[in-house]
């Protein structure tokens, strides 16, 4: 058989280079067909055995010489392998297998068995860093076939795996695992990084051993599914990776429903790592001749740390996934925390010129703005009526965008549009597009029940809410998309076959989106849960930004931004100052300033200097934005580690750095004791540093005319000054010539 190479497409290698190469390599002869999947650092490598079953015989960091991973095999000796399938890229359940499948399947005849054997693939150059790569398997007895794909961004270090599943049986095939990627993975030990959360709490690390068996991350929330456990997570290779060293492989489902991930340590101890949808509740039937394509997973495997991994990550996020990621987006005051759902024109004029005086650049109407039979004056009714609430808003939206306008502010508005109150004119109109189950008592969330976007009837209304409020405020200028309940008792009224429920409601909200997208390409939406209920990388393809979560406590988001920081870049993070927490307002906003800035406060309690401070600040904001959004970061003092949490952005160039340093232990006598070692600037260049947010009469410890060298600064680092008196120090560098 012939053998066939695969090579990554070189930095700067044009698109006829790269096929000249893959056609030298295609002559190779050999017994196998071996496909090389290259990054800049990495190689997957994939390789049948004479039965055509395919394998993932080598991941990690690539060889010089490609000819060698031939004999990578050689090198291990870890006992029987009893199937010959235990690596397999894709691995079958039913014939040989003996561990986790990444597919089961139940043919037309009844018979559960499933053979995958390679027959071909295919190589796509999309651009000079991205290659997809499809490979098709076949079962030899059955007529049914998967073609794994592999989508690779060479400088990423990121690959994208997802299969598409069909077949031409004589009958309705049922999947009962249906996986996006099967990983397999060679160490002397690995780490799990996982997260768990609840509201107000989200992105809660852990770190451990794996050990033999199967560790399983999943979610069975149906929406807002990262309540609990979102599916990013971690592997170090050998031991646990720090910022700057070890092997970590990042992992991530890009869906926004139920997933399950399972790491299977086998009984050779190496590792399976199978990721997907959620089987929970879900057997799928398949008719001949349609395709089931799962969504994507994303690994991104870094032999030097996690610190390279996230800045390799945030780069691919901005580029190839966030709307407008390398670009702009507003500051803003949200009227939330402010008045609830108690307010009115009036009230909201006034804020109007609050935010004009802050001086931010929009204004976000939150909750409570609709609904008129029930009005929603409080969490219990009016959901799903979108029409404004005549006594709060006489005269409309339409009049307040106007007014915005005038006072120099663009308008935003909050909507949660795949949500419905028992109490509400839609309840009552439509009680058949709500997801409940027939036979039994309702289970609310906040009050709330879940639409059935199953529905293609309730897809057209939730993008009706959106079309309805943009079309006619052609000046209405960011969306906040909430969603605030999870699904109990699923059951669609609409829907003939149960088990597709979960994955046909995702389908129906990603319709939906790509509706409105399609339509409003431009318009930033924030994506909200009631929290990080449901940021990842399916849903950031359609949000310009997420909201880590209702817990605006600055000492809480340092932390749970530290964590978020690891898989999603600061551009993406809305941070909202809030009168949460009992920190001077200099370190909520400086906190706040670490991704995307709003305020959440009332704007006339605050004392002069107070207002003076904000004021300022967002006008320091708009300076350094640009570095916090498009540089690279750099965690330099971990919270969970040290009394001080440092952490840092540098501009491309290396000529601009911001850095935030912050107190997180009152205890007597905390503070920076040591200087934090500086990451990410130009060693032979000078740096000048400058204090910045200063709160109004304080003085800066720093001295703004000293220069330092950036060896200086990344060998032997700099004493912000933090301590009790200055709990939060936020500092700029500037190379000077
Ligand atoms: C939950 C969100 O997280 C809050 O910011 C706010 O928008 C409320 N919902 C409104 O009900």
């Amino acid at each position: 058989m012939e053998s066939k190479f695969i090579i990554g497409n070189k930095r700067t290698g044009s698109l006829i280079k790269i096929i000249f190469f893959l056609l030298i390599c295609s002559r190779v002869s050999g017994q196998q067909t071996e496909i090389i999947i290259e990054t800049s650092s990495n190689a997957m490598v994939l390789a049948t055995n004479e039965k055509g079953e395919l394998s993932t015989s080598y991941f990690g960091k690539k060889l010089a010489n490609k000819t060698e991973y031939l004999k990578i095999a050689l090198q291990y000796k870890q006992g029987q392998e009893y199937t010959g399938v235990a690596g397999a890229a894709y691995t079958s359940a039913g014939a040989k297998n003996l561990l986790e499948p990444a597919i089961i399947v139940s043919h037309a005849d009844g018979n559960n068995s499933l053979d995958l054997r390679y027959v071909s693939h295919e190589i796509k150059v999309i651009d000079s860093n991205v290659q997809l790569l499809g490979v098709l398997l076949k079962d030899p007895v059955y007529d049914f076939n998967i073609t794994l794909f592999y989508k690779s961004y060479f400088n990423d270090d990121i690959i994208e795996q997802w299969s598409s599943i069909q077949h031409n049986e004589k009958g309705n095939v049922t999947l009962y695992k249906y996986a996006s990627a099967n990983l397999f993975l060679k160490a002397g030990s690995f780490w799990l990084t996982q997260y768990h959360g609840e509201w107000a709490k989200e992105m809660q690390p852990e770190e451990a051993r794996i050990t033999h068996g199967i560790k399983t991350l999943d979610s069975k929330l149906g929406t807002r599914t990262n309540l609990f456990q979102p599916s990013v997570f971690m592997v170090s290779l050998n031991s646990p990776a720090t910022e700057n060293s070890g092997t970590v492989l990042y992992g991530a489902l890009e869906y926004s429903g139920n997933f399950k991930t399972d790491l299977e340590l086998d009984y050779q101890n190496n590792l399976r790592i199978i990721s997907g949808i959620n089987n929970y509740a879900s057997p799928y039937t398949l008719k001949p001749g349609e395709a089931f394509t799962t969504p994507a997973f994303i690994h991104l495997l870094s032999n030097a740390g996690k610190g390279a991994a996230s800045r390799k990550m945030h780069r691919w996020a901005r580029n190839y996934v966030i709307p407008n990621g390398n670009g702009d987006r507003y500051t803003l005051l949200n009227n939330w925390e402010s008045t609830y759902f108690d307010f009115n024109e009036d009230k909201l004029k006034e804020l109007l010129k609050d935010a004009r005086k802050l001086g931010v650049d929009l204004f976000l109407l939150d909750d409570g703005w609709f609904a008129n039979k029930y009005p929603r004056n409080g969490d219990v009714s009016g959901l799903g009526d979108w029409e404004e609430n005549k006594a709060k808003l006489p005269n409309g939206i339409t009049s307040l965008v106007k007014e915005a306008t005038e006072n120099g502010v663009k308008f935003g508005i909050w909507v949660e549009p795949e949500m419905v109150n028992p109490k509400s004119e839609l309840y009552e109109k439509h009680p058949d597009w709500v997801i409940k189950q027939p036979k039994r008592e309702e289970h609310y969330f906040r009050n709330q029940l879940v639409l059935d976007l199953s529905n293609p009837k309730v897809q057209d209304f939730v993008f009706g809410v959106l079309d309805n409020i943009l079309s006619k405020n052609e000046d209405l200028a960011y969306i906040k998309w909430d969603c605030n309940a999870v699904i109990y008792n699923a059951y669609s009224s609409y829907l003939k076959n149960q088990s597709h429920f979960y994955i046909e409601y995702m389908r129906g909200l990603n319709r939906v989106l790509e509706k409105i997208r399609a339509k409003y390409p431009h318009v930033p939406m924030m994506l909200c849960s009631g929290g990080g209920g449901r940021v990842d990388y399916a849903a950031l393809r359609f949000f310009t930004e997420y909201w880590p979560s209702d817990n605006t406590d600055p000492l809480e988001r340092i932390f749970m931004q530290w964590e978020y920081s690891y898989f999603y870049p600061a551009i993406s993070s809305s941070n909202h100052v809030t009168d949460w927490g009992k920190q001077p307002i200099k370190y909520r906003t400086d906190v706040a300033m670490m991704g995307k800035l709003g305020f959440d406060i009332v704007v006339n309690k605050l004392s002069k200097e107070e207002l003076q401070f904000c004021q300022e600040a967002i006008k320091t904001y708009n300076t350094v934005k640009g570095i916090i959004w498009h540089g690279d970061q750099y965690r330099l003092s971990n919270p969970r580690m040290s009394s001080v949490a440092s952490m840092l952005y540098v501009n491309e160039s290396k000529t601009s750095a911001v850095m935030f340093n912050y107190l997180v232990n009152n205890r007597y006598g905390e503070g920076s004791k040591q200087p934090i070692l500086l990451s990410g600037l130009d060693r032979n260049a000078k740096y000048r540093i400058e204090e910045i947010n200063l709160f109004p009469g304080t003085k800066s410890s720093i001295d703004p005319e000293t220069v330092y060298s950036g060896d200086f600064l990344m060998t032997v680092g700099l004493n912000p000054v933090v301590n009790s008196s200055r709990n939060s120090v936020a500092l700029k560098l500037m190379s000077v010539n």
